[in-house]
């Protein structure tokens, strides 16, 4: 009993943890190889996989090779992703390079789908080819998916003079339904910091970059975990949720307001916060955490506010160019691992820049989905458009998976409420700030439904006021 107290002593945690990692590594791939697939005829002659891990999303970039060595034509390759991968999964998209010199490239269609004989909850995408893959034909193509929240900070809380630690995990052979007959993957760091990654040889580092590979014939579902802890310093500016609001107004401006609920999903912040060492020593103090936030808004944007529960910011930067606006917000007090912000920003941006005439005479409104702040996760993004007054018919057009759904919206000055398009979204990272639009009918009369009603309670009361002063209440003549 004394013995193995002793031994437990003396090995490390580390140990421990590599040990078990090896065990799970062992079992997995035997329980993978066991029930192996019954797909298809394709294999995967070459696997390229870049992984940035320069930031806290973690975009992935995988180049396949694949070859069709059965007798059918195939038209449907799958990609797979582990459970926990699909769960952070944000995007995925693939393409097939055409041409030779430049490079362009035609996207394909993926779409995420259910397979009850994927093994180990295995998630599978669909990569729909333009043309079957015909016997004996290759094909590359390039894929390219980004996860968020698959950064784990550890230690999980630091001090403010610490750098940030983080873990990702991941597989050093591609998870895939197909056999690879070669695979390389690599791994970019944001700094040479690297205290630790799982070997499995050959297995190399170099500055910023590790290698996992080149690993020969891998019999399909082959998996082995990896772990990588490292540096990242990054600020982890994570968007609990943000709702945004664009309310069209037919006299000329739309107005955008969005609510921010902000936090710093990095390494919690441990003890106190000095002030004093932040501002003095910032080489040594606070690496983790954000001072201030970059937005880009649309070009022409006027009358921009920010402002939180307390009040109007001033400490805010706003320049504007003929292509975009750059916002720089500051908070009140730089955020730390955990901290969170709440506020709120609003803009009005010209009418003509986003609403347009359509063949068919009804209007639309192009905007730009997503969040304006660079490098940020939202968790959930609510976008509301709220729509003029007697608008109808109201439909959008948007090429990402959202929820949609219609309320109605009563403002100053109105009688029958406004039609407003809301789109939901979860796990949206930059990539996903694309155009999307919404379509809507529009009677001209009701432009001047509110003016006219202004009008009348004026001539009501002038009327009135008239007709008090013409009357003679006096009792005695
Ligand atoms: C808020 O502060 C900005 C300066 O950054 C100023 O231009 C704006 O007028 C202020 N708004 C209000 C409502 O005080
Ligand atoms: C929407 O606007 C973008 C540029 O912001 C443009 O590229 C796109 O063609 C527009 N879409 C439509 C349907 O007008």
């Amino acid at each position: 009993m004394l013995t193995i107290v002793g031994i437990l002593h003396r090995r490390s945690v580390n140990a421990m943890a590599a040990r078990l990692l090896l065990l799970a590594s062992v079992l997995c791939s035997t329980l993978l190889i066991s029930t192996s697939s019954s797909t298809s005829d394709l294999q995967i002659l070459a696997a390229d996989r870049n992984i940035d891990l320069t930031s806290h999303i973690v975009r992935v970039y995988l180049t396949l090779k694949v070859e069709n060595s059965g007798a059918a034509p195939v038209s449907e390759v799958l990609l797979a992703f582990s459970p926990t991968e699909a769960r952070q999964l944000a995007l995925v998209k693939a393409a097939i390079p055409i041409g030779k010199k430049k490079k362009k490239y035609q996207p394909l269609d993926v779409n995420p789908t259910d397979r009850p004989d994927a093994p180990n909850g295995t998630k599978y995408y669909i990569m729909s080819l333009l043309k079957p893959l015909n016997k004996g034909e290759t094909i590359t193509i390039e894929t390219h998916y980004i996860m968020t929240h698959s950064l784990e900070p550890f230690p999980v809380e630091i001090s403010q003079s610490e750098s940030q630690l983080v873990y990702y995990r991941d597989s050093a052979i591609v998870l895939s339904p197909y056999p690879i007959k070669q695979q390389v993957t690599l791994l970019k760091t944001p700094s040479n910091k690297v205290e630790s990654f799982t070997r499995m040889e050959p297995t190399s580092h170099a500055g910023t970059q590790l290698k996992y590979g080149p690993y020969e014939d891998r019999a399909p579902f082959s998996y082995s975990p990896i772990m990588v802890h490292f540096e990242n310093n990054n600020p982890f500016a994570v968007i609990e949720e943000l709702v945004r609001e664009i309310e069209i107004s037919h006299w000329g401006s739309i107005q955008i307001t969005e609510h921010y609920k902000l936090l710093h999903g990095g390494a919690r912040q441990k003890g106190g916060f000095s002030r004093v060492d932040y501002q003095n020593q910032p080489a040594f103090n606070g690496l983790s955490s954000f001072k201030h936030l970059h937005a880009e808004l649309p070009p022409r944007v006027h009358s921009v506010y920010y402002r939180d529960e307390i009040g109007n910011i001033s400490s805010s930067r706003l320049r504007i160019s003929s292509k975009k606006s750059d916002l720089v917000v500051l908070p009140r007090y730089p955020l730390f691992g955990g901290w969170k912000s709440t506020f709120v920003i609003g803009y009005g941006v010209p009418l003509q820049d986003f609403l347009f005439e359509s063949a068919d005479g009804s209007r639309y409104l192009n905007y730009t989905f997503g969040c304006a702040f660079v490098d940020t996760i939202v968790d959930k993004l609510i976008d509301k458009v709220v729509l003029p007054e007697g608008s109808t018919d109201a439909s959008a057009i948007f090429s990402f998976s959202a929820e949609q759904r219609l309320e109605k919206k009563y403002s100053y000055l109105d009688v029958v409420g406004r039609t407003v398009l809301v789109l939901e979204k979860r796990n949206v990272v930059p990539e996903h700030n694309i155009p999307f639009q919404v379509h809507y009918n529009f009677k001209q009369a009701y432009m001047l439904a509110e003016p006219l009603m202004l009008i009348s309670v004026f001539l009501l009361f002038f009327v009135t006021c008239i007709a008090y002063l013409h009357i003679d209440f006096s009792i005695s003549k």
